[in-house]
C-alpha cells in the first residue's frame, strides 16, 4: 500500500511535516510517496482512499493561491468517502486557514483522519514532529 502526501511549502516548514508524516506511514509498515504540489496529479491522488494534504497558511488565511488552491479546487469533487489527514504550518494567525480547510473538505464529503488537522507554529519542533509522524502512523490500517 502507498500513500501519498502531497504539500505546499514556500520555506519548508510544512514539507518538514510532509517528511515526518511520511516517515510514520513508513514506520507503520506502508510506502509513503511524498511530493510537492507541483509534482502531483489530481487524477492520480483520487484514486487513493486515504492521503495527506499540506498546506502552509498564506494570503489571508487562505490556501497558497498559484498552486495549492486550484489542486484542492479540482480535488474537492473527488474526495467524498476518502479519509485525508490536513496538515501545515502557520504564522501569526490562530490556525483559522486549517478550520476553513477541515470545514471545506468535510462539506464535500471527506472523512478526516484528525478532526482539526495537524498544525505547527512557524518551524515545527519536535513535539510537531512526532504528531505528524503519529498522525502519518495513523493512516495506515
Ligand atoms: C504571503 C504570506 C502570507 C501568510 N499568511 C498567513 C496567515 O494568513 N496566517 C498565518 O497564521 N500565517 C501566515 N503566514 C505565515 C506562514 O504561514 C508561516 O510562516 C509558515 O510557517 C510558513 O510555512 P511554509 O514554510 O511551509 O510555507 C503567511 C506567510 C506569507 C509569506
Amino acid at each position: 500500500m502507498s500513500i501519498s502526501v502531497v504539500y505546499w511549502s514556500g520555506t519548508g516548514n510544512t514539507q518538514a511535516m510532509a517528511e515526518a508524516i511520511g516517515e510514520g506511514i513508513e514506520s507503520a509498515g506502508a510506502q509513503a510517496n511524498v511530493i510537492s504540489v507541483d509534482q502531483a496529479n489530481v487524477d492520480v491522488l483520487a484514486e487513493e482512499d486515504v492521503f495527506a494534504l499540506g498546506c502552509s497558511a498564506m494570503g489571508a488565511e487562505e490556501l497558497e493561491e498559484s498552486e495549492m488552491e486550484p489542486f484542492v479546487a479540482e480535488l474537492e469533487g473527488k474526495v467524498s468517502g476518502k479519509k485525508i489527514l490536513l496538515f501545515g504550518s502557520y504564522g501569526w494567525g490562530d490556525g483559522e486557514w486549517m478550520r476553513s480547510w477541515v470545514e471545506r473538505m468535510t462539506a464535500a464529503g471527506a472523512k478526516m483522519a484528525e478532526p482539526e488537522g495537524v498544525i505547527a507554529n512557524e518551524t515545527p519542533g519536535s513535539d510537531d514532529l512526532d504528531a505528524c509522524k503519529a498522525a502519518g502512523a495513523k493512516l495506515v490500517d
